[in-house]
């Protein structure tokens, strides 16, 4: 079974070309477009502008997905895409394109829930078997899944205000940092003390759920308080990753109590910092529990992991209905 899969439901227009069979699964194209040029002057994401870029970006991604599968459009047995949740105007923007597709080769289409494509991939990526606690942590979003099973999952906390990455973003922003700004407060950090500043430990007695703003606000304050030298500003950033890493050990050590996992998976953009990977790393091993954290090409944003789950509910003879619609919210639990 060959599926083509869209992916549009933020600032990555992404195609990917997946083969499922007996022998396992093949990835034969994955193409992915990130679109910083086009928000970068906004210091975030802008819904509007980022449809139009799905918009244009897809046919030219469409065909260099071919070319690397070696592939045309008959190889195809199904057509699958992110139907939600997400930015509604990009994720239409892909799902109507994988709907037209199936209806003119008259192969079946498969809408797929974006959190489930990335609930799944560690079951891709590192052939971990089910069930697993994964902790996804990106620009978009900021949560615990249980996943027991295929299409048996259980969201364990989430943010309530922002999610972790846009945290990074805007703390980056007040430190005249450029957009995104996670990479650029882990530099920053290395030059600083990260015992310099007591940041709060938003939530920190209360279950598994995040919050930020009190956070941020908290930055905000030394920020104007204080004559910003560059050495100040190293040891802000430093804090501030300091007190993340805290916050996120503290919930994860929760969520592992809770669901008594034996297999601890860290995905998003946010999984690429040092520090949070080792201090989730070292909570594991004293946990006595697998740590993994797939490749950062398939579990930040990306088209494999649409095509994979969609791969998955084929094979139980799952797919959609071309009268399926999009949707901006679709909780793990309601698939
Ligand atoms: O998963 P991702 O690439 O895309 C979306 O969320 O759409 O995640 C991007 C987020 C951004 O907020 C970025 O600042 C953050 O991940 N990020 C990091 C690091 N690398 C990327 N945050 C902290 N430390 C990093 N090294
Ligand atoms: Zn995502």
């Amino acid at each position: 079974m060959k599926i083509m899969a869209f992916e549009s439901s933020c600032d990555e227009t992404a195609v990917a070309i997946v083969e499922i069979s007996d022998n396992g699964t093949q990835i034969h194209a994955n193409q992915i477009y990130s679109q910083f040029d086009e928000h970068v002057e906004y210091g975030g994401v802008v819904p509007e502008v980022a449809a139009r870029a799905h918009l244009s970006y897809f046919d030219p991604l469409v065909k260099k997905a071919l070319e690397e599968a070696n592939m045309s459009f008959k190889d195809i047995d199904a057509f699958a895409a992110t139907a939600g949740p997400g930015l509604l105007g990009g994720v239409m923007i892909g799902f109507m394109y994988a709907k037209s597709l199936s209806l003119a080769f008259n192969k079946p289409f498969i809408g797929t829930n974006h959190l489930e494509g990335h609930a799944l991939t560690p079951h891709l990526t590192d052939d971990i078997d089910f069930p697993y606690l994964l902790l996804l942590v990106s620009g978009g979003h900021c949560q615990f899944i249980h996943v027991k099973n295929l299409g048996d999952y259980h969201t364990l906390g989430g943010t309530i205000d922002d999610a972790i990455g846009e945290a990074f973003d805007k703390v980056a922003k007040m430190l005249d940092l450029p957009y995104p700004g996670g990479p650029q407060i882990e530099k920053l950090a290395q030059k600083g003390d990260k015992n310099a500043y007591k940041f709060p430990l938003p939530l920190k007695n209360k279950g598994i759920d995040f919050s930020f703003s009190g956070l941020k606000t908290s930055v905000r304050q030394r920020i104007l308080t204080e004559e910003m030298t560059e050495q100040r500003k190293a040891d802000i950033a430093a804090s501030f990753q300091e007190t993340v890493a805290q916050i996120i050990e503290i919930k994860a050590k929760r969520a592992i109590e809770q669901t008594a996992v034996n297999t601890f998976v860290v995905a998003g953009g946010v999984a690429a910092n040092k520090l949070l990977r080792q201090r989730l790393e070292n909570l594991c091993t004293q946990k006595g529990i697998t740590f993994a954290a797939p490749p950062l090409k398939l579990c930040t944003d990306n088209a494999v992991m649409i095509a994979y789950a969609a791969a998955m509910h084929s094979r139980i003879d799952q797919f959609s209905e071309l009268s399926m619609s999009a949707r901006p919210r679709w909780p793990l639990e309601e698939i």
